[in-house]
């Protein structure tokens, strides 16, 4: 049986991430948006690029949660991006309203399926997302960590004239401004970047990375990325439908792990067929923890300011 993917919001990081799965091959994609035409029109171009890329998945677009049915699969990309001088938490209640009915619809539509949410502010949409689909935890999660690692190891890669594919980097806690880097634990073929390169040097590419949305927000003027955050997708995808086990860094549901409680955050994950199969804890030194608890604790203030 082929497997199915479901995209809900047809715009930039939505149509990216459905064409790096259908040219991949995959699985079946259905690209759904409220918008009429959109994801018919980029459905459509996607799908006659697929004898190109020798890929013979199918790709829907549609306006019909129905189409969506059974999915193995679903990614929520819909919603607004951020404006130049917006925080993602200026997205928090327009965006929730979007989750929250996505959830809802994937509830009844797709009951068994693995639900991968982007939408931003993410850590709280996922949250959002879990206690409206009432999935268990395991098969609801963000995408986040392996953005914002993404980023940071270009810059690392750069910095020190090294092919990106060598350097591992973790970053735990909220996505974005709030991210927990672990320099100590971010290394080139095993070694620690610590070694390589002065303390101010880390510190500002560490910086760079928090502020890497709000960088490309502010190049673009209108919109925000979506070439990297829907390949970070595509790489949670391609681990759970291919069983791969990967260990990443993803927003999953903390029950006591790191010592919290009962709120969604980055920490790295082994991403396999059951959705979030382990939470995998480091052992974080005292200055971590704290920056980590910091963190939870604002993902935690803007749950509150939803009421979830
Ligand atoms: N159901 C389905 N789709 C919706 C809904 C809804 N209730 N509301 C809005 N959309 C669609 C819009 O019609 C649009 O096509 O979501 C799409 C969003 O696309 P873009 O504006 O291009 O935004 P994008 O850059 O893709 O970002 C989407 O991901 O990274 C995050 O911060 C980003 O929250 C934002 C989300």
């Amino acid at each position: 049986m082929r497997k199915k993917v479901s995209i809900i919001g047809a715009g930039n990081v939505g149509a990216s991430t459905a064409q790096l799965i259908a040219q991949a091959g995959f699985a079946d994609v259905v690209l759904f948006d409220i918008a009429e035409g959109i994801p018919q029109g980029k459905a459509l171009d996607i799908a006659e690029a697929c004898p190109l890329w020798s890929s013979t998945a199918s790709v829907k677009g549609t306006n019909s949660y129905a189409d969506t049915r059974d999915s193995d699969i679903v990614v929520i990309a819909a919603g607004f991006p951020r404006k130049p001088n917006m925080s993602r938490d200026d997205l928090l209640h327009a965006n929730a309203d979007v989750v929250k009915a996505a959830s809802n619809a994937i509830a009844k539509t797709s009951p068994d399926a693995i639900v991968i949410v982007v939408t931003n502010p993410m850590d709280v949409m996922a949250q959002l997302a879990w206690k409206t689909t009432e999935f268990s935890c395991r098969r609801v999660m963000g995408m986040g960590g392996i953005l914002d690692a993404s980023r940071l190891r270009a810059f690392l890669a750069w910095e020190l004239n090294v092919s990106p594919e060598d350097i591992e980097a973790i970053v735990l806690g909220g996505h974005g401004d709030q991210m927990v880097p672990l320099p100590r634990v971010t290394t080139v073929k095993g070694v620690p970047i610590t070694e390589l390169m002065g303390k101010k040097t880390i510190e500002s590419l560490i910086q760079r990375t928090r502020n890497g949305g709000a960088e490309i927000v502010s190049l673009l003027k209108s919109g925000s990325a979506y070439y990297a955050p829907a390949a970070a997708v595509s790489q949670m995808v391609k681990s759970i439908l291919f069983d791969e086990k990967r260990m990443l860094p993803c927003a999953a549901y903390l029950n006591g792990e790191y010592g919290i409680k009962d709120v969604y955050v980055g920490v790295p994950v082994i991403l396999g067929k059951e959705g979030v199969e382990k939470v995998i804890e480091i052992k974080l030194t005292k200055e971590e923890k704290t920056q980590f608890k910091e963190s939870c604790a604002s993902v935690r203030k803007l749950i509150k300011k939803l009421s979830i």
